[in-house]
């Protein structure tokens, strides 16, 4: 809902739980005024009229308390917009209008329309309040005005929005950072005085940070306190910077591109629209926004969430390049035996990828080990009663590969220098239309020669070399390359709409609201050590729901990455607190394991609309011996709970369930022990594990 008031000059935005009111000065200034619990617009309006603090010697007023803080005039904090012509940089608008569009299919939407009259710039801000929730998906969009100029207007930087947060004693930032294999580790910190910036230089979102922010008074619990988050929708580079100013405000701006030195080049007539910055007010702590972020994205961003997500296998860790027909035929039987839904062959099904310097950029199956394609292998996997999916790496190409020879400049490059290899490969620039029109020629080739369900989309490189000789303003392909991808991605989902995507950069590298409204599920990271993966599940859940997190479970002993040995009841318990998948080498597994195997399979079967659809608790961080999720849909709850290290002998503390109805009493599935619902709220549940790297599946029904 949004109400309009002060003669049209105070505007306030109203969720489920939560308003969001800002304001017009006579100066055209666009000032905040409250982000919190839900306000009235008298409420408002008194806020409006409150004066500002007077003036101070070398402060501005302005600081931290505008919407959109741009470059130019009297301010001192990190803008939000810089935009430059030959003559005037910086900007100073007027107001013009502003636009309420009501009931619209994603939520109410106000816009605010400004325009400098010096630089010819027409700047929309945008507010989106999504139905049902209480998230407002801002972004800015930036029109080059033409009229009698016809010299361009460079964004030097503009960010899609600035959230500012009410004044309190104390300030806390919560964030995900990580690496390659340690993905989405959560961080908590005191925010001091200064800015704190996350973000990617990398070209894509990386594994680095996860394009979120959590603030909150240093209050908030698991399950209590205000909590203001915020996410960015966007899979290239980006930055986030949290400002703690002078006077206690805070303030937070966030945008694509890591810097301020050039991001989109505007010709007369051209427009840039920035990614969405999404933002969120709860109570209920850490656990109530995690599960309003699970809501929205479940509700607005991610295709078809309503439908679950298969179990699948990926041959990966299996063969990694050694990819037969036989051999994967040979783990596909398997898979269909201990009840896979999804067979995936991963690397090395095409061209001459028999090792990871050649290939890249072919996408034809390799002769030698796919004679007649992948239809055969396709068809027998269906037949096997699986859905068929492949992995591709589009954006990317080897030097030895046909592409690359026959296109060297197809490659992003700076003229006259070495073209760093990672991985042996580089990367292809999708700003490009010709680019973009072969890759979507070769994968909508690859897609139309075999049945084939699902798509492993993978990038597995950073950007060094960014660089586009010959183009007026290559920088440009930052962001280009970002909206030639999603083109692509949206092109081949509309043309082929049974096939479900997901999206990997080299495990957890791509995850965003961005990717995420395009995409079926992720993967979280090449990390597949079920006691690692907690913390990176854990840290994943604070912003993206269970449905899309895929999680296998792999060899004991861990070989690719530590040589841990843990039980199959581990790694399965670990693995279907997402979306259940399996990537070790079945072929090798005993009778017993794939027994094993089976009956974990048909339990997460029974479990998996609750996990993938529930809301999620987080009983006990995986930073305790015991840690535990608990999900609940309707009149279902699943508990699972992993145990690290038991010491001397001491029984493990109870899980004090979440959700329930304290009146009720709800029944084991698996024993039919019956529980009452208080007893599980108060005093809790005893899981009885025991000794190293156990774990343990609840599944209760109320009676
Ligand atoms: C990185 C991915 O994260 C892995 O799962 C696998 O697909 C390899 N790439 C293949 O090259």
């Amino acid at each position: 809902m949004i109400d309009v008031g002060g003669d049209g000059r105070v505007w306030l935005l109203s969720g489920t739980g939560s308003s969001y009111a800002l304001r017009l000065t006579e100066r055209d200034e666009l000032l905040h005024l409250h982000w919190g619990p839900r306000i009235t617009l008298a409420d408002a309006e008194a806020l409006a009229a409150e004066p500002l603090p007077g003036h101070r010697g070398f402060e501005s007023l302005l600081d931290g308390r505008e919407e959109y803080p741009v470059e130019g005039g009297p301010r001192f904090v990190r803008p939000a917009l810089t935009t430059r012509t030959e003559a005037v940089r910086g900007t100073d608008w007027v107001y013009e209008e502003y636009q309420v569009h009501e009931g619209g299919a994603g939520g109410d939407e106000l816009r605010l329309h400004f325009h400098d009259p010096v630089q010819h710039v027409d700047i929309a801000l945008h507010y989106r309040l999504r139905t049902g929730t209480d998230v407002i998906e801002r972004w800015a969009t930036l029109s080059h005005g033409g009229g009698d100029r016809t010299a361009p207007v460079e964004l030097l930087r503009a960010d899609a929005a600035a959230w500012s947060l009410p004044v309190r004693d104390h300030w806390r930032l919560s964030h995900l950072h990580g690496r390659w294999a340690a993905e989405s580790q959560l961080a908590r910190t005191d925010l001091s005085h200064g800015e704190h910036v996350i973000g990617s230089r990398r070209g894509h979102t990386s594994h680095a940070h996860l394009p979120w922010i959590a603030l909150d008074a240093g209050d908030a619990g698991e399950e209590h306190g205000e909590v203001w988050s915020a996410a960015l929708a966007w899979s290239g580079s980006w930055r986030i910077a949290v400002q703690l100013l002078p006077d206690g405000l805070v303030q937070a701006v966030g945008g694509a591109g890591h810097d301020d030195a050039g991001l989109v080049l505007l010709a007369p007539g051209e427009s840039y629209t920035t990614p969405v910055f999404a933002g969120l007010w709860t109570d209920g702590g850490f656990g109530a926004s995690s599960r309003a972020w699970h809501a929205y994205q479940l509700a607005h961003v991610i295709p078809g969430a309503e439908q679950s997500r298969p179990v699948l296998y990926n041959s990966w860790e299996a063969t990694y390049f050694e990819v037969s027909e036989a051999g994967q035929r040979a783990l596909a039987r398997r898979a269909a035996d201990v009840g896979v839904e999804l067979f995936v062959v991963d690397d090395g099904w095409f061209g001459t990828r028999t090792h990871d310097a050649a290939g890249l950029g072919d996408w034809t199956p390799n002769p030698d080990r796919f004679p007649n394609g992948l239809k055969p292998l396709a068809d027998d996997v269906h037949a096997l009663g699986m859905q068929f999916g492949i992995w591709v790496e589009p954006e990317m190409v080897n030097p030895d590969s046909d592409l690359y020879r026959a296109h060297p400049d197809w490659v992003q490059y700076q003229p006259g220098r070495r073209r760093t290899e990672f991985r042996n490969q580089l990367i292809l620039n999708l700003a490009r239309d010709d680019v973009r029109d072969y890759l979507w020629q070769q994968l909508d080739t690859l897609l139309h020669s075999a049945p084939i369900d699902y798509v492993k989309w993978d990038f597995n490189r950073c950007f060094t070399d960014a660089g586009w000789p010959g183009d007026p303003y290559p920088q440009r392909l930052w962001v280009d390359h970002v909206h030639g991808l999603y083109a692509l991605l949206d092109r081949l989902r509309a043309a082929h709409p049974g096939v479900a995507f997901e999206s990997c950069s080299g495990g957890g590298g791509r995850i965003d609201l961005g990717i995420l409204s395009r995409t079926d599920q992720v993967w979280t990271s090449d990390n597949t050590d079920p006691l690692d993966r907690l913390a990176i599940q854990d840290g994943f859940s604070q912003i993206h729901p269970a449905r899309v997190m895929a999680a296998w479970v792999t060899d004991s002993p861990n070989e690719q990455l530590n040589d841990r040995v843990s039980s199959l009841r581990y790694r399965f318990v670990s693995s279907m607190a997402g979306v259940l998948g399996i990537g070790g080498d079945l072929v090798k597994w005993s009778e017993d394991e794939l027994t094993e195997a089976r009956e974990w399979i048909t339990r997460y079967k029974t479990i998996r609309p609750v996990v993938q659809h529930g809301e999620l608790y987080r009983l006990r961080p995986p930073s305790e011996e015991l840690s535990a999720v608990q999900y609940v849909r309707g009149d279902e709850t699943v508990v699972l709970a992993w145990l690290r290290h038991q010491r001397h002998g001491e029984p493990q503390p109870a899980l004090r369930l979440r959700g329930l109805d304290p009146a009720a009493t709800y029944s084991d599935v698996a024993t039919g022990e019956v529980h009452r619902g208080a007893v599980l709220l108060h005093h809790g549940l005893r899981t009885g594990l025991r000794g190293d790297l156990d774990a343990a599946v609840f599944h209760f029904r109320r009676n």
